[in-house]
């Protein structure tokens, strides 16, 4: 089976990883891929935005299935524009990718089917959130309506900081605003929740906690994400069934009764409150890091597991977990998540021997002859599978040590609730 993988990060070099682990992939190609990529999968240049190139990329390849990986194809319809095209693809359409594409979809839902969410407003200009506004209790949450990489979502204490949020957002900071969400503050632990889905069936596909704050202690600017463990450690099985129960299973009955369905890893972003929980934010796609640390827990074969949810097949398949931990650290670039350096060469990265259960999975990265340069924010992630976190996260720093890479910094605390 030949495979393509769409997206160019930490997960998507993941996910090739684990495929070409099966004996049923005979050749994975990555658009655009990453230098870690390139050692296990060809690299295919291409503008993500044109689909058209892509599908005749696909087709002259002979590609069999498609995996992607980011959210802006998915909610820019790649999955109906290349089922049109007969090209059989592992990812969710336009109609069900609106739960990421407009977090305003997603509150409508969760009012019609009653999913448990933090209580919002919807405004349609400037004065009518003003006027809101004054008669609120903070900290408040407001958010821009549609894709902003984790940048539209201001927590607000004060009035003060809550109009300026509001001024940002009408004023276009993050595309045409029509409307704005205002919701109440949720004051819990996150957790991210996975389930993986043939658009008939689905099955839970396990948890993570990520962290998405730039400095140790949670503190600082937002992130696409520092590092991640998995599982999450408030999982437990009564927590899993009010999740099923009050959050996946009416989604997929709002979809269904959209007359879609929804195929591919769904990503609700939950607070828990007590041991209850409420839906913070819908990703349709798998987290980054928390894929990182999620694929290596899985032990049964990820090309069969891509191939029956293609072919509608999920519920006859066995999803096997191993009972071993995972933690990713994410090795950044000096200055991220603001202004930092990219072309800067990581020197001897092939020389680090790495022991089972460890990875080293590229995301800013790019090869030019031979020689690795960063090329993002997020550069590399350090992953450890093992019984005790505590080791796996020394370990992981040990590597990190081990490639002293002058232009990264990375977070040492990765996991701290769970890690005494
Ligand atoms: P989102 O992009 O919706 O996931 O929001 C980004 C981050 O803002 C989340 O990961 C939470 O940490 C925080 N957040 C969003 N909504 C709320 C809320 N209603 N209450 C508390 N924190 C929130
Ligand atoms: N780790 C957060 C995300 O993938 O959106």
């Amino acid at each position: 089976m030949k495979i393509g993988i769409i997206g160019s990060g930490g997960r998507e070099h993941a996910i090739c990883t684990f495929l070409k682990s099966s004996s049923k992939v005979d050749k994975i190609f990555c658009f655009p891929g990453n230098a870690g990529t390139s050692f296990i999968a060809e690299n295919i240049d291409v503008n993500l935005d044109n689909f058209e190139e892509i599908k005749e990329k696909i087709k002259n390849l002979k590609i069999d299935i498609v995996v992607v990986g980011p959210e802006k194809p998915l909610v820019d319809g790649i999955v109906d524009f290349l089922e049109k095209n007969e090209i059989k693809v592992f990812g969710p359409n336009k109609i069900s990718s609106q739960l990421e594409g407009s977090k305003i979809f997603t509150k409508k839902l969760c009012e019609k089917y009653k999913i448990p969410t933090a209580n919002f407003g919807i405004f349609e200009n400037e004065e009518k959130s003003l006027n809101f506004l004054e008669k609120c209790k903070f900290p408040i949450v407001v958010k821009a309506d549609g894709l902003a990489s984790g940048k539209g979502v201001y927590i607000c204490d004060s009035f003060k900081q809550s109009k300026l949020a509001v001024n940002e957002i009408f004023n276009g900071k993050f595309g045409d605003a029509k409307e704005i969400l205002i919701e109440e503050f949720l004051k819990g632990e996150e957790m991210s929740f996975f389930i993986i889905s043939d658009g008939r069936n689905y099955k839970k596909f396990g948890s993570a906690q990520d962290h998405k704050r730039v400095l140790e202690g949670d503190k600082g600017k937002n992130t696409g994400g520092m590092g991640a463990y998995s599982p999450s450690r408030l999982e437990n099985k009564e927590l899993d069934k009010k999740i099923l129960e009050r959050i996946i299973d009416p989604t997929l009955k709002g979809l269904k009764d959209l007359n879609t369905n929804f195929k591919g890893f769904l990503y609700a972003g939950l607070m828990i409150v007590d041991n209850e929980p409420y839906l913070i934010e819908y990703n349709v796609r798998m987290g980054d890091p928390e894929c990182q640390t999620i694929l290596p827990r899985v032990k049964t074969d990820f090309a069969d597991i891509i191939n029956a949810c293609v072919n509608e097949n999920l519920s006859s398949l066995n999803l096997e977990w191993s009972n071993k931990k995972s933690i990713c650290i994410v090795l950044c670039s000096k200055g991220y998540p603001d202004k930092f350096e990219n072309n800067i060469e990581i020197k001897s990265i092939d020389q680090i021997k790495l022991p089972e259960d460890s990875y080293i999975f590229h995301a800013g990265t790019k090869i030019d002859n031979s020689i690795i340069y960063s090329n993002g924010g997020r550069v590399l992630n350090f992953v450890i599978k093992s019984t005790n976190l505590k080791e796996s996260r020394d370990q992981a720093i040990n590597l990190i040590k081990i490639l002293n890479w002058e232009n990264g910094f990375f977070r040492k605390d990765i996991g701290y609730k769970i890690i005494k």
